[in-house]
């Protein structure tokens, strides 16, 4: 059987929310999805992530009508979404009642594939979400894919060994595909080379994606090694908003492919459909400043620094206002130390802003953990979930008290209590018409219930809507 590489289209999702901070309106791409849904993509990421809040904070956009009317244009196509775990779209542990009923509106709403994945690549995160795919799957009669997903990350400990100890583990909780996340855009080719190749050999028969970010300039050699390596699917971008720090153009992959006597699927007449689509709409958000051209460039300081640019540029901020910029080498030099002692963490939100200002803190001081922050401290007693390796002995004790050990808050966290629904129906008073909307004020309540009230001042037809708007 002939080779085969599928690609995920991301200009719904990851693009617009890299390139933009996600904020193209749905009015904006309504008129292409018919003509996507004929591409032949794996699957069109258009959902999760920070089009929610985005939606409801700056669009005035229903996120969930959103998701509708986009599986209403495109039948056709598997439409997936980026799910944090245990933190839904946000940063908070949720209730596992209320990270249920999140996957079922999903689902129901017209999601086909979930990839689920939790910063720490602590999996008992992943687990509450992994259950209620396939449970609301059989519901709803659809097949929906449950996607382990891994934050890709590189440290001492972070071996191929490692990486296929991960997959094996999210394979047998029962996820169908496996991707590995690489959101710094730091994989190398010989990385993803070794990775693919250990996962293969592993688990030969497990779809593998590659998601990565063209941030550090590397991103084609990775995919190309990683097609080499016999990844299956492969996230891209259509062209205008592809590169900078957003995905591969899905274009150059479909001729690279083909070169390759690899077939995508993709159809070329549609997938150019699509590129000339996005390039006046790219141009549009150029023009007043949304998308900034500094986002578009190659910034291979990352890999110079082995530290994710976002990380990189608060650090600078950081000591900038500090007027301490003078010690940002050994801030940097700093941060393999803090990382070691918290156990290697993937460098991601929110533990990427940790591990940097703990580090600028402890070269400002002088004096490594005189003062430890808030958020150190919860890493420690076990807010966060496990981490990667061992943590330092000394500074848990410090933080805990000998002997103390952290508690295991994913069980603390779990409790399936209902109160959450009843409170927000209670708050949302007739704000609220159905199961969305009070998922959307658990979620993102402040932004949520501002949503709500202008919806209901629209309908009313009251002049408080306008003078607001103005
Ligand atoms: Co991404």
């Amino acid at each position: 059987m002939a080779r085969k590489v599928q690609i995920t289209e991301t200009v719904l999702r990851d693009a617009n929310q890299s390139l933009m901070a996600t904020r193209l309106p749905y009015a904006d791409y309504e008129d292409i999805l018919e003509t996507m849904d004929k591409a032949g993509y794996y699957s069109v990421e258009c959902w999760g992530g920070a089009t929610f809040d985005s939606c409801l904070r700056y669009l005035g956009e229903d996120p969930w009508e959103r998701l509708r009317n986009i599986k209403k244009h495109m039948p056709n196509t598997r439409l997936q979404m980026l799910l944090r775990g245990q933190n839904l779209l946000g940063y908070k542990h949720y209730h596992d009642d209320v990270v249920e009923k999140f996957v079922e509106l999903s689902i129901k709403n017209g999601i086909d594939i979930i990839r689920i994945f939790d910063a720490l690549n602590d999996f008992r995160n992943l687990q509450t979400a992994f259950e209620a795919v396939k449970k609301y799957s059989k519901k709803y009669g659809r097949h929906v894919i449950a996607s382990g997903c891994i934050s890709y990350t590189q440290s001492p400990v972070h071996t191929v060994e490692k990486y296929v100890e991960m997959c094996k583990k999210l394979v047998e909780m029962g996820f169908e595909t496996l991707c590995l996340k690489d959101m710094a855009g730091t994989m190398s080719p010989y990385e993803a080379e070794g990775l693919i190749k250990g996962i293969k050999a592993a688990l030969p028969n497990v779809p593998v994606v590659l998601h990565t970010h063209c941030t550090t300039g590397m991103a084609y050699m990775t995919i190309t090694k990683a097609i080499e390596a016999g990844v299956d699917v492969i996230d891209c971008a259509t062209s205008p908003f592809s590169n900078g720090t957003s995905q591969p153009s899905t274009d150059t992959m479909f001729y690279a492919l083909q070169q390759y006597g690899i077939d995508c699927g993709l159809k070329e007449d549609v997938i150019k459909e699509v590129n000339d689509y996005f390039k006046p709409i790219k141009q549009k958000y150029i023009d007043n400043g949304t998308l900034n051209p500094k986002s578009m460039a190659t910034d291979a300081q990352a890999l110079v620094y082995k530290v994710p640019g976002g990380m990189l540029s608060n650090m600078i901020a950081n000591l900038t206002d500090m007027k301490s910029m003078d010690k940002f080498d050994a801030a940097l030099a700093e941060i393999p130390a803090v990382r070691k002692d918290l156990g290697y963490p993937p460098l991601v939100t929110p533990l990427s802003q940790m591990v940097g200002n703990q580090a600028v803190t402890n070269v400002l001081l002088g004096e490594r953990y005189k003062q430890i922050s808030n958020e150190v401290k919860n890493y420690f007693k076990g807010e966060y979930g496990i981490a990667p390796a061992p943590v330092s002995q000394e500074l848990q004790d410090k933080i805990l008290g000998e002997g103390k050990e952290p508690v295991d808050c994913r069980i603390e966290d779990s409790k399936r209590t209902g109160e959450d629904f009843a409170m927000a129906k209670e708050e949302l008073g007739d704000l609220a018409r159905s199961e969305e909307d009070i998922m959307s004020y658990i979620c993102f309540p402040k932004q949520a219930k501002e949503f709500l009230e202008k919806r209901k001042a629209k309908e009313e037809n009251i002049a408080v809507y306008s003078i607001e708007e103005a």
